[in-house]
Formats: C-alpha cells, structure tokens, sequence
C-alpha cells in the first residue's frame, strides 16, 4: 500500500480519472478541526470536506455509533424495513416541517429526487407543466438533471443537450421572478445561500417574491439546502431564516458527517402524488447512514450545535470585516453562521496556496471567492488561531502576488 505522499499521488495519477485538481496535499488523519498529512504536519480546517466533516473530524459519538452498526448491521437494501428509517425521517420532519423524506447518497441526488418529484406531481395532477426556474450563479449538483438547474457553462457545455425547458433568471431580482413564474411553471429551484456560485445570501425581499409567485401560479418551491442547511447558517435551514417557504427541500453534506448521506424532503400535498416505485436507490437511508444521520442531528438539536454556530459565527463575521479592512484585495465579506466568502480583487488561486503554506485549509469558488466551511464544532479559540493564519496568508499574497494573480 503507497502511504508517502509522492507514492499516493503517483499511483493516482496513473489509476484514477483525472476529474479533479487537487492540492498538493495528502491528508491521513483528523481530530476536531485539525487535519493531518502523511508527513504528521497539522493544518487547520476551515472547510470540512466542502461542508461535510460537520462535527468534526474523528468525532467520537459519531465514530462509536458508527463501530457498533458496522457490527450490527449495515445495509438490508429497501426491501425490507429497517429500526432507523423511520426515526431518522420523522426527526427530520420535526425539524423542517415537511412530512416525509425520501433517501438517497448525495447532494446531487437529493436534488435528482426533488425535481422528479416536481415533476411527478404535475404529471399526476393530468398537467402538462415542465418548465423549471433557476438562478443564475447556482450549483446544484452533476447529473443531467441537477446539471441542467446549474448555471455555469462551464460545468453545462460538453454534456448537452440537456433537460429543456429550464429558465435562469438574476439572483435577488424581485421582478424578474414575478416576471418569469407563469402556469407552465413545474418549479423553482433555489440555494437559499448560493454556495458554489460565491457565497450569496438570497434577500427576504427576493424570497417573499419567489412565494408570492408560487402562490399565485401553483408553481412547486424546491430549496436546496445541501450547502446551506442542517445548522450551517446557524439556523436549522436557511429558507426559514429568509422566509421562503419550499414544498421540497434537498439535503446532503452535513447530514451524515462524511457518511455519504442524502435526502428529499416533500410536504404531504407532493407526497401523495408519488407512487410505488416512482424513484429509489438501493443503498439509500441503509442502517449506517441513517446512524450518521440521527447522531448528526443529536449534536445538531440536543446538543446545542445550531446555538454554538450562531454564537462562533457572529465572532467569525467580526474577524473577518477587521481582517478585509486591513486587505485591500478583500472586497466584500458574505454569508451567515459559519459559510462566509470573501470576494477578491483577484484570483482566489494564490491565497488557498498560501494559507496553505501557513496550514490552513481553504477554497476558491467562483474564481475570485475564498469560500470558509468550517466544522460546525469549531470554537472561538479555534477560529481566531485559524483566521490570524488567513490573514498572514492574504498578506503574503499582496506582497508578493506571483504568477498565479
Ligand atoms: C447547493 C448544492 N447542491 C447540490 C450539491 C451537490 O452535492 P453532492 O456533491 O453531494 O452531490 C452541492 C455540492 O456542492 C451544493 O452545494
């Protein structure tokens, strides 16, 4: 087995398609919010696994729950019944009340899910309607049908021709919602915060449009809270903290804790539209991730996680707007909780690779945004000694902005 660093990229480079460009940087361990590589040398953690490592890295409960149903058992396929299906389901009603959940593996899934479901109501209900809403900047995952909802034509144009009938319009732009929302309109589909797209919070102005023009056309709300849900925004869902009000909600990311774990989750009116064998997935919801799940969400509710987000994501919100004061290429600081961006002057390209240097992980989104995700479970102390490392890196890039910028 390869273990260095120059064996694992090596043999990868060889074995696995090329889809991704990773960092030069081979991670083996984790604890809390800290990383470590094959060399033993710490990084700080300022993304999570792109939202996913939500309690941390190497949690214990998680780790233990995880140990006993591995011994237990893992998967029965869905088939039969399960004790945990069920449970996991009506924590999540509880939480988003929205009745029933559908499970599945992945973000892009979830959202798979949604706008087939979208799609089944209106063919149940004897309508011809198919047309979709998205927004412009919006990622929403990489399957056709997810992809088809994605802006970006870089992530679109060698894989169309894809589902048609789909209509973008500008983010916050009330009027062009109100403009485009008529009764051919099967659904919108919204981030409530766009995260891919750069990290953009929808206004409540925006999100009291959406409704009204779903209330006025029946057309179906689908909110994918992959990126922005379950606590990150220190509010359970985003839709709510804006007041949008969805009749679908696709979760992933933060769901199983780095347990692949996926959900739709659909109101009773959309439920009963949707018949045996409508859609399925043999290992969604299996017994380990819907144990993921369900001790995510004993952190996430009874453990206190979405007040703690709250509380160490105004402190972040401080630090960062004293930090981008001191930056000159800093322009713009958004997001809520614990998902903020920061829109560059330049390309973000050069300040991952420098935090980097400084050990600590960030993202580049949108080109010129540094995307920070970090465990939910950070705190302030934690915060503070990875955002002094962020700062020192934003100011290696400014004196000496290389090639890259
Ligand atoms: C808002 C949103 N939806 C969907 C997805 C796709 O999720 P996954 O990569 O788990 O398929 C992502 C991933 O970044 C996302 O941010």
């Amino acid at each position: 087995m390869a273990t260095m660093t120059g064996d694992v990229q090596l043999l990868e480079s060889r074995h696995v398609l090329q889809t991704y460009r990773r960092q030069p940087l081979t991670l083996v361990r984790g604890e809390g919010v800290r990383l470590f590589d094959a060399e033993g040398q710490e990084y700080l953690d300022l993304l999570s696994g792109i939202g996913v490592a939500s309690l941390g890295h190497a949690h214990r409960g998680l780790a233990d729950a995880l140990a006993d149903q591995a011994r237990t058992l893992l998967h029965t396929s869905n088939l039969f019944f399960h004790p945990l299906q069920g449970q996991l389901a009506e924590r999540l009603a509880h939480l988003s009340g929205l009745q029933r959940a559908f499970f599945c593996n992945s973000g892009t899934e979830a959202v798979e899910a949604c706008l087939k479901f979208a799609r089944r109501y209106w063919f149940t209900l004897g309508e011809t309607r198919t047309e979709i809403i998205a927004l412009e900047q919006s990622f929403h995952g990489r399957t056709f049908g997810s992809l088809s909802v994605t802006s970006d034509e870089h992530y679109r144009r060698p894989f169309g021709p894809l589902l048609t009938g789909v209509k973008f319009i500008p983010v916050n732009d009330p009027a062009a919602v109100g403009a485009a929302v008529s009764s051919n309109t099967a659904a919108i589909i919204v981030e409530p915060l766009q995260g891919e797209g750069g990290v953009r919070p929808l206004t409540p102005a925006f999100a009291a449009a959406i409704n009204e023009a779903c209330e006025r056309t029946g057309a179906l709300l689908i909110a994918d809270e992959v990126q922005s849900g379950l606590g990150r925004t220190g509010y359970p869902f985003y839709s709510a903290a804006i007041g949008l009000k969805p009749e679908l909600v696709a979760l992933g990311k933060a769901l199983g804790g780095g347990v692949p774990v996926g959900a739709a989750l659909v109101g009773e009116e959309v439920a009963a539209t949707i018949a045996f064998g409508d859609h399925g997935s043999t290992y969604g919801g299996n017994l380990l991730a819907c144990r993921a799940a369900l001790c995510f969400l004993d952190e996430l509710v009874g453990g206190g996680l979405i007040a703690h987000v709250g509380r160490v994501g105004r402190h972040v919100e401080q630090r960062l707007r004293a930090i981008a004061a001191q930056h000159p290429i800093v322009q713009e600081v958004r997001g809520a909780g614990l998902i903020w961006g920061l829109e560059l002057t330049c390309d973000g390209a050069p300040v991952v690779a420098a935090a980097l240097a400084r050990r600590v992980i960030v993202n580049r989104t949108a080109e010129t945004v540094i995307r920070l995700l970090p465990p939910l479970v950070i705190t302030e102390v934690e915060a503070d000694e990875a955002l002094s490392r962020l700062d020192r890196a934003l100011g290696d890039v400014e004196t000496n902005p290389g090639p890259l910028s």
